[in-house]
């Protein structure tokens, strides 16, 4: 992983529990606290990636084979990391991530056989940058998919697969979290916006005051 002064954020979890939300809340909290933040998201968050998030969104469920699909979303991704990423976090910024890699590692990895070994190795070769902290806003598929439905958009073709797939991901998620407890903090997405907002605030500013620190 390539050393930088920025701080680099993601945010994970199942189809509609909440993290576009609670990005943009944690973004605006951090920039009401004097950081310079860049709020982006994943697929898309660079023009190219933006056109490639089209491909991969909207259509069949079956328009792309698994091992297509994970170049696309690694396609995407490498872009995202020329363009906006990478040179924010050179300049010192805070990078807020609505997904990022870990989706990739359970969507394109577990989702339609178990390709996470092709995964890793793609990531290791183009992407090699890890976030710093990584928000799992962790809840039950049902009440994701419902909120995430309610939304209608043309974006559904991974909403399509269904509740099979939204369960077999929140395991994935709290699999990754467990594994990888330095980088992850689980938090429960049941709650109302601003309980959930309030967690992830405090928990944000006590990581970013250790990375200070250390
Ligand atoms: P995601 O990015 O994970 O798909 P969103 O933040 O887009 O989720 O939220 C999906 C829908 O659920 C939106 O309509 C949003 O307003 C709503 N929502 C988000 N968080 C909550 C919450 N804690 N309680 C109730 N509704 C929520
Ligand atoms: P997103 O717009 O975040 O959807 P939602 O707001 O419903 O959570 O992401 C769209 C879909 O893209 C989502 O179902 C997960 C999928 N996805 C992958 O399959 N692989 C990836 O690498 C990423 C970033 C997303």
């Amino acid at each position: 992983m390539t050393a930088h002064p920025g701080i680099f954020i993601t945010f994970e979890g199942i189809d509609g529990s909440g993290k576009s939300t609670q990005a943009r809340r944690l973004a605006e909290v951090l920039t009401g606290a004097g950081f310079d933040v860049v709020l982006t998201r994943e697929p898309g968050g660079s023009e190219g990636a933006e056109q490639i998030r089209s491909l991969v969104l909207e259509g069949d469920p079956d328009r792309w084979s698994p091992e297509t699909e994970i170049l696309l979303f690694t396609a995407a991704r490498r872009d995202h990391m020329e363009k906006r990423i990478w040179p924010a976090l050179k300049a010192g910024k805070i990078v807020i991530s609505d997904r990022f890699a870990d989706s990739t590692r359970l969507y394109q990895g577990l989702s339609r056989g178990d390709l996470r070994a092709q995964v890793d190795r793609l990531h290791e070769m183009m992407i090699g940058t890890e976030p710093d902290v990584t928000f799992v806003i962790d809840m039950d598929p049902g009440i994701g998919l419902a909120r995430a439905k309610s939304r209608q958009t043309s974006e559904e073709r991974f909403e399509d697969f269904g509740e099979d797939l939204q369960l077999k991901m929140r395991q994935g998620f709290l699999d990754l979290a467990r594994t990888h407890p330095d980088r992850f903090i689980v938090v429960n997405g049941t709650r109302s916006m601003d309980a959930v907002a309030e967690d992830v605030r405090a928990l944000a500013l006590d990581r970013l005051a250790q990375t200070a620190s250390g």
